[in-house]
């Protein structure tokens, strides 16, 4: 299925429904026909975002064809012209009763205890549908109640109607094919392979889909009733795929999150991380109140206009001695307000909300910019130049994977190390790091036949035959290995851009709303709308900066170089959240006043003189921008603990503390200004257009002439050293997920992983650890053979426990060479 079926009659196809006559699209299912036109069927097994399989039988309707009624499955049946349907004759009631009595024969009906008690589409079937009483007699069926399948999921095998939708969804949708059918007749089940639990990213969908109670949320369980919630839509903020959702709360507690079928965007899938991470917001360790830090780490709670008196005055030093790093957590609103606190009230452009690894703003600015549906058009070519999207990306990932494995895309992979879709690539570009700018040159100038960066010629024509051709191209960049320069993909962008000129772009950037933050100004050289056009900011704002500013980069060597006076942390953890810890510390400590708008007390957070509590997720009204430049609104729903605020009212605050104030103190004048000041923005129906549909898009690309050089490459790397490949997983010690009970304990530790030819060359035979030389330093650690890892490379993720590849790391460096070899008997004790 694509995105867009079902939705609107195109062609027509004429059929009859209990009388009335009607027309279906093309193809269109008989059950879709129906719902179109105001006829619910009931359903268990289909799911329309799914293949149907017709398991259930609950949608039996009596169909003439022209020889003669029969019951058919409704969800197996595509319309075909003249059918008559009825769904309402005495042969589908009888059908209808047959199938309910026979579900509820084995099922428990312990509706009072069961979290689905309310919502349960089988309580809602039995009562509409059902014959109002079984005469099945005999003991029911019994399961030990309920067993957990994952950390996240509990079954309860009495309540399964095996309607397949959770093996489906595992199978066919997150391609993690972890739980199956064991058992055989009135004995089969639902249940996983003892040495595979269903660890997906995903398992909260098979909940949400399951009709009954038999899937249930570890972290929802026994929160609440239905009745009992209240709800509203909003946006999943943890990554910037802006997948929809439902936000539900109990007495001023976020409970759950609920997938919207959103068809620009998630199709009703979610994370587990967008799905659970709401409990941060519950957390008990927020930060509620100002506080001050007096010499020593020792915190004070103050009056607001107390920590605001302090932050003032450091926001007083002259402009260029006062930098900000963040604010990809804000929404849109507020990011607009922070922009124009810093530029057009301090007046300083050492602003960035990339934590240095992303890519420079210019390149997702000035893009043509590709919206997920142009990406995943059935039959176009998909270049994944950029981190795992499984890991990072998640909800991306499922529309890639879709697009892929069902509508013909073509994919064409040129990743350091082979991603969740390797397998189901056409090409497999593996770059040594420090060479992707290279190998993008080399097919651009058809230099086809030697090996460049470790891509041999064969890859290299296939890779040029199949970017070239017919199809669309569709290029998702960005930063897929921190440890070399983001300079090579530049370079590669630069290469892409002449192979296939035409080609759309998707940034794959890290961090909820940054790619808001980069429309908003949150980064140096730009104001809001992307614009670069200082002139048009000067009557709207009392100011705006007359230097040019620095990345985070640059202003972290600042800081560590005294050169930076006042350092404002927009909910940025640079101390460890930085690729280069050691810079990123140093830089704090040399820093003279730190100001942490934050949710929590963080690494850098508790380093800071002054500690704003910010509302979150959850607490704040605004707007989203995703990857694809998509508006969706991010709702309020519980209130916001003790003395935290939405991130725009202290931008407010301080503005009128430091003089002219901000010229708004309300979200409606915040838009009103956005929409006279920013390019594009005066369209934008914030209560209508956005709250309702998918979305409005802003900014496709400003098509500027973006300049590549020549394309740079690495030193080579001495003849036993490995390049080093370092980048995140789903499951870190983010915060997010850190202030989450239920993910915390999802974390795994860390291990280097090398490819079996590297294993065999540095002759590690029956090691466990290796000892890891960088420098003048070495460190112990744990490995993994991992055939997905390049040969002369090695693997390491980037803020797991155990070991933390930072060390390895250091800001300016174009690759990270290391030197690998067995660990020696007693140097992984302890
Ligand atoms: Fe009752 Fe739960 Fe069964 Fe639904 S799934 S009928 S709520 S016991
Ligand atoms: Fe269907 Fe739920 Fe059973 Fe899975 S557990 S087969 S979704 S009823
Ligand atoms: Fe058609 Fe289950 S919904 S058979």
């Amino acid at each position: 299925m694509t995105a867009t079926e079902g939705t609107e009659a195109v062609t027509g196809v004429p059929f009859t429904l209990n009388g009335t006559d009607l027309e279906a699209n093309e193809g269109e299912l008989l059950i879709d026909a129906a719902e179109r036109n105001g006829v619910h069927i009931p359903r268990f097994c289909y799911h329309n975002r799914m293949k149907p399989v017709g398991m259930c039988r609950m949608c039996l309707v009596e169909v003439d064809t022209g020889r003669g009624p029969a019951l058919q499955p409704s969800c197996m049946l595509p319309v075909t012209p003249e059918m008559k349907v009825e769904t309402e004759s005495e042969a589908t009631k009888e059908a209808q009763d047959g199938v309910l009595e026979f579900l509820l024969a084995n099922h428990p009906l312990d509706c009072p205890v069961c979290d689905k008690g309310g919502e349960c589409p089988l309580q809602d079937n039995a009562y509409a549908f059902g014959p109002g009483e079984s005469r099945f007699v005999e003991e029911k069926r019994h399961y030990e109640k309920p067993i957990p399948i994952s950390d996240l999921v509990h079954l309860d095998r009495e309540r399964c109607i095996l309607c397949d939708r959770c093996t489906r969804f595992a199978s066919e949708v997150a391609g993690d094919p972890l739980i199956h059918f064991i058992g055989r007749g009135s004995h089969t089940e639902v249940n996983t392979f003892p040495e595979h639990p269903f660890s997906s990213y995903f398992s909260g969908n098979t909940v949400q889909i399951c009709p009954v109670g038999a899937l249930t949320a570890a972290p929802y369980r026994f929160k609440a009733r239905p009745w009992d919630l209240e709800a509203v839509e909003s946006t999943a903020t943890v990554d910037a795929s802006g997948a929809r959702i439902l936000v539900q709360s109990t007495r001023n507690e976020l409970v759950r999150i609920i997938g919207v079928d959103s068809d620009a965007v998630n199709w009703s899938w979610l994370s587990d991380k967008e799905r659970f991470s709401y409990e941060a917001t519950n957390s008990d360790l927020r930060v509620t109140e100002p506080e001050v830090r007096d010499e020593g780490l020792t915190f004070r709670t103050v009056r607001w206009n107390e920590a605001a008196k302090t932050a003032v005055t450091a926001l007083s030093a002259p402009p260029e001695r006062v930098a900000v790093l963040g604010g990809a957590r804000l929404t849109l609103e507020s990011q607009y307000a922070w922009s124009k606190l810093i530029k057009g009230v301090v007046g300083t452009d050492n602003v960035d909300a990339q934590m240095g690894d992303g890519l420079p703003a210019a390149l997702s600015l000035g893009l043509p910019r590709a919206t997920i549906d142009e990406v995943c058009r059935p039959g176009g070519v998909i270049v994944l130049m950029a981190p795992d999207p499984k890991e990072e990306l998640p909800t991306l990932y499922l529309r890639l994977r879709h697009a892929i494995v069902e509508d013909g895309a073509t994919l064409v992979e040129i990743t350091p190390r082979d991603t969740s879709l390797s397998d189901l690539a056409a090409v497999r570009l593996r770059c040594t790091p420090g060479t992707v700018g290279q190998v993008l040159a080399a097919i651009a100038d058809e230099r086809l036949d030697d090996t460049v960066g470790g891509v041999d010629g064969f890859q290299l024509r296939r890779a040029r035959t199949i970017l070239t051709g017919a199809k669309p191209v569709s290029v998702v960049y960005g930063r897929p290995n921190l440890a070399e320069s983001g300079r090579y993909v530049a370079d590669a962008v630069g290469g892409m851009q002449r192979i296939a000129p035409d080609a759309t772009y998707l940034p794959a950037l890290r961090r909820g709303n940054v790619n808001g933050a980069l429309e908003m100004g949150l980064t140096p050289g730009f104001l809001p709308g992307g614009s670069r056009d200082k002139a048009s900011f000067e009557e709207a704002w009392p100011t705006v900066p007359d230097f040019d500013g620095k990345e985070t980069d640059g202003i972290l060597k600042a800081a560590a170089a005294g050169e930076i006076d006042t350092l404002v942390l927009l909910g940025a953890d640079p101390v460890d959240d930085y690729p280069d810890a050691e810079l990123a510390r140093q830089a704090l400590e040399a820093v003279r006043t730190i100001i942490a708008v934050d949710c929590f007390r963080t690494a850098s957070s508790s380093l800071a003189h002054v500690l704003l509590p910010a509302a979150m997720f959850g607490e704040v009204d605004g707007t989203f921008c995703n990857l694809e430049g998509r508006l969706s609104p991010i709702r309020a729903k519980v209130t916001a603990p003790g003395l935290a605020r939405p991130d725009w009212m202290i931008a407010a605050d301080l503005a009128a503390a430091i003089g002219p104030d901000l010229g708004f103190d309300s979200l409606e004048q915040l838009r009103s200004e956005m929409a006279s000041t920013i390019e594009g923005f005066p369209e934008i129906d914030w209560e209508g257009e956005l709250a309702l549909a998918d979305g409005p898009l802003i900014r496709l690309g400003r098509n500027w002439d973006l300049e590549f050089g020549q394309a740079a490459s690495a030193p080579a790397p001495s003849s036993s050293g490995l390049r080093l490949v370092v980048d995140r997983k789903l499951w870190d010690q983010g915060t997010m997920v850190q202030r989450s009970p239920s993910l915390a304990g999802l974390v795994q530790s860390a291990e280097l992983r090398l490819s079996p030819t590297d294993v065999q060359l540095l002759n590690l035979g029956d090691a466990q650890w290796v000892t890891v030389e960088h420098g003048d330093e070495s460190f112990d650690l744990p490995f993994t053979v991992d055939a997905g890892v390049a040969a002369r490379t090695a693997w390491l993720p980037m803020g797991l426990p155990g070991f933390d590849v930072r060390q390895l790391l250091a800001t300016g460096r174009s690759v990270t060479n290391i030197e690998v070899r067995a660990a020696e008997e007693g140097d992984t004790d302890g």
